[in-house]
């Protein structure tokens, strides 16, 4: 890894651990956070609970030839998500190509089946999605590689579900059982558990905020610098200017924005069906409600250095910074808080009174669910909502950073082809605004909220932010000239053939349409050109013809390119006494269907992977069983061996 190499770091990571005195080191294979967050939090809790020098460790940073190497007075730690189609996260890839390898070998040169790894204590988390075919493939497999290698495993490998919706539930149920395993095995004492920062704030009362030398929320010092420096990735966003922002439809609170970012100059690229990321700033209200109930209001622009207390801390944002820059551009306020957090804090209550509802709300599932969960508050309105009108003044501001999840970019699948407009990417985003029945607040999509501010802003709309959201959208220290967002290319598999006369088929509903724009732009292009384009068939679905047909008239156009080799098909669920979606439409076409998948078309979903996307794929099966006169088991496997040669191809989202 070049970045680590070039930063003198260590890819060695018992000899990172002899010199920070670690005794256990967890490793995060992360896409989203939400695995390095779990990491964290058995981090912090080996070590205020047992006693155990912790340290995280991302995947991407170490080696893992010396597994075979660690003494049994250590223990290893996996957290892994499990992305997509049951692939590792991209931090993940290298360690799994490692450890799946056929021939994998270690320093000391035991064989792979003599079980070089007799000596290694480990534990295993995975994170997945049951929607998913692979569901949780990346615990499951590196625990039986793992296994393989003789590698003595604590306890059960832990699963959870985000698909059930139950991964902190699952997360909580896994450890308990998994502590008191290790505990066993390494002769550790529990005791009670106290609060260890590993991060240090420091005040400044005396610089400047506004000094150049002081992050108001620039992602690194290029940026403080006001340089804008590639390569442009993940640590790095590009802030493009917005070329273009519109609405597709508005109907009551429900808004569906169409934005071209512009990516010239900045030696970014993009092909047809890739993802792009958007880097969030929290509303400027819930950044208000989170400095109040802290009772850091007063001293919001006050400079604060951070550091890690450790060599192995590490510290989520530049500094030095401010208050007011951490909350608003560095740490996902805006989430539901999870019930260990809420126990973490309870100590740090105003008065005994909330300490002990914190507490009963910390220990108890069902009441964490009825008072916190069902009223999907996120840290600040759950803090406001028991406060009593005091301030949460004890809180040390450490735990919040070190509790709360970094601020992620969202990602969203290109709507444009990359052949016809290589430096202008557009996004299809609908703005998440959910009514709570009988709840006190509309729950509002950071992102998404945010780009209807920019759009607002880029209109001049007479009333702009209805909801007093109040983004701060033109930057820190109102640096970017105009209306800009940061951004950078996340590519993807989910792709054309490469031979144009090859069929498609493309399932889009909803939003889910947003890649097929691009796919249909492109092939329109390829037909202007003279180029033979195969069939092309889209299926699309929404409420209601007049309501949410998004690109209505654009499809129109790209039929005159393409004429009947473009076919589009529309399942309007409201606008009849019956729903139709777009299951229902591909039923109806199922001899059609069948013949194309004989003549090897591409077979493409996008979009809601909790219901959509599965149903798509029974009903796919129950075609092919149809028409072939075959078993559903039979068609099922026929429909898994397309997705293994990428013939069938996913791009969906929950
Ligand atoms: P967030 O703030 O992330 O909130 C999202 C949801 O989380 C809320 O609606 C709510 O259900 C829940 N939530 C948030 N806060 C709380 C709380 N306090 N309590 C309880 N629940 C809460 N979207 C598109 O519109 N178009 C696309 O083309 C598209 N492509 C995607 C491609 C990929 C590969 C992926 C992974 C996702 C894609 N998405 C797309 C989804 C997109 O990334 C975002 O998830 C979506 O826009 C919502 O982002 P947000 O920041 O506005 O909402
Ligand atoms: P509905 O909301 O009227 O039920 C885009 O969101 C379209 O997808 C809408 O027409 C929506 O219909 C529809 N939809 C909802 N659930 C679906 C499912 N399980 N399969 C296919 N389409 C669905």
């Amino acid at each position: 890894n070049g970045a680590a190499a070039k930063a003198g770091k260590t890819r060695d990571i018992l000899e990172k651990m002899d010199e920070s005195g670690k005794n256990c080191v967890i490793f995060y294979g992360s896409q989203t956070g939400t695995a390095e967050d779990y990491a964290s939090r058995l981090a912090k809790e080996g070590s205020s609970r047992f006693g155990l020098k912790t340290m995280t460790a991302d995947l991407e940073e170490y080696d893992f030839e010396n597994l075979d190497s660690f003494p049994e007075d250590k223990v290893v730690m996996f957290v892994l998500a499990t992305y997509g189609e049951g692939e590792p996260t991209d931090n993940a890839v290298e360690f799994y190509e490692f450890i799946s390898s056929e021939d994998v070998s270690f320093n000391q040169g035991v064989a792979a089946s003599e079980k070089p790894l007799t000596n290694l204590k480990y534990v295993a988390f995975g994170l997945g999605n049951n929607t998913y075919e692979h569901y949780n493939s990346m615990v499951r497999n590196v625990t039986k590689f793992l296994d393989r290698l003789g590698a003595n495993r604590i306890g059960a490998a832990g699963e959870g579900d985000d698909g059930a919706g139950t991964m902190e539930e699952d997360f909580l149920a896994w450890k308990e059982p998994m502590w008191k395993d290790l505990a066993d095995s390494m002769d550790l004492q529990e005791r009670e558990a106290v609060y260890e920062p590993v991060l240090e704030v420091t005040e400044k009362p005396d610089m400047d905020p506004e000094s150049d030398d002081v992050y108001l929320g620039e992602p690194n010092k290029n940026h403080l610098e006001g340089k804008q420096k590639g390569p442009f990735n993940a640590h790095n966003p590009y802030i493009a200017p917005i070329a273009e922002s519109k609405e597709l439809f508005t109907v009551k609170d429900r808004n569906c924005l169409h934005m071209e970012i512009d990516i010239s100059g900045s030696n970014l690229s993009y092909t047809t069906g890739d993802h792009i990321a958007i880097w969030p700033t929290n509303a400027g209200k819930e950044v208000d409600r989170f400095m109040n109930i802290l009772g850091l209001s007063e001293k919001r622009h006050m400079v604060i250095s951070v550091k890690g207390l450790d060599a192995t801390a590490k510290i989520p944002f530049p500094s030095p910074t401010t208050y007011d820059a951490v909350v608003r551009y560095h740490m996902e306020i805006c989430a539901p808080v999870s019930r260990q957090f809420v126990s973490a804090l309870a100590p740090f209550s105003p008065n005994d009174n909330i300490k002990a509802e914190m507490t009963k709300i910390g220990n108890d599932k069902d009441y964490f669910h009825d008072q916190v969960a069902a009223r999907n508050y996120n840290l600040a309105q759950l803090l406001e909502y028991l406060s009593q009108g005091q301030t949460w003044d004890k809180v040390p501001f450490t735990i919040v950073v070190e509790g709360l999840h970094k601020i992620q970019p969202r990602y969203y699948s290109i709507s444009s082809s990359s052949l016809v407009q290589k430096n202008k990417i557009s996004i299809t985003a609908v703005v998440e605004s959910v009514e709570i029945p009988g709840a006190t607040h509309v729950l509002k999509g950071v992102t998404t909220n945010y780009l209807l501010a920019l759009k607002q802003k880029q209109h001049g709309d007479p009333t702009p932010d209805p909801h007093g959201l109040e983004y701060a959208i033109d930057g820190p220290r109102n640096k970017y000239d105009g209306i800009h967002v940061p951004v950078h290319v996340r590519h993807s598999n989910f792709k054309l053939p490469s031979d144009p006369s090859k069929p498609i088929i493309m399932i889009g509903p909803g939003t889910g349409v947003a890649p097929f724009r691009g796919f249909v732009q492109e092939r329109a292009k390829q037909a202007r050109d003279g180029e033979t384009v195969g069939k092309t068939m889209l299926f699309f679905g929404c409420r209601k013809r007049t309501e949410d047909f998004i690109y209505a008239d654009e499809w129109e156009a790209y039929k005159n390119d393409m004429g009947d080799s473009f076919e589009m098909l529309t399942a309007f669920s409201r606008d009849g006494a019956q729903k139709v979606y777009v299951q229902h439409l591909l039923k109806q076409r199922a001899a059609e269907i069948d013949r194309l998948l004989q003549q090897k078309a591409y077979f493409y979903v996008c979009g809601d992977a909790a219901n959509m996307a599965r149903e798509v794929n029974t009903v796919l099966a129950q075609i092919i069983a149809e028409q072939r006169g075959i078993s559903e088991s039979k068609a099922e496997d026929i429909v898994k061996a397309m997705r293994n040669s990428n013939a069938y191809q996913e791009d969906v989202w929950s």
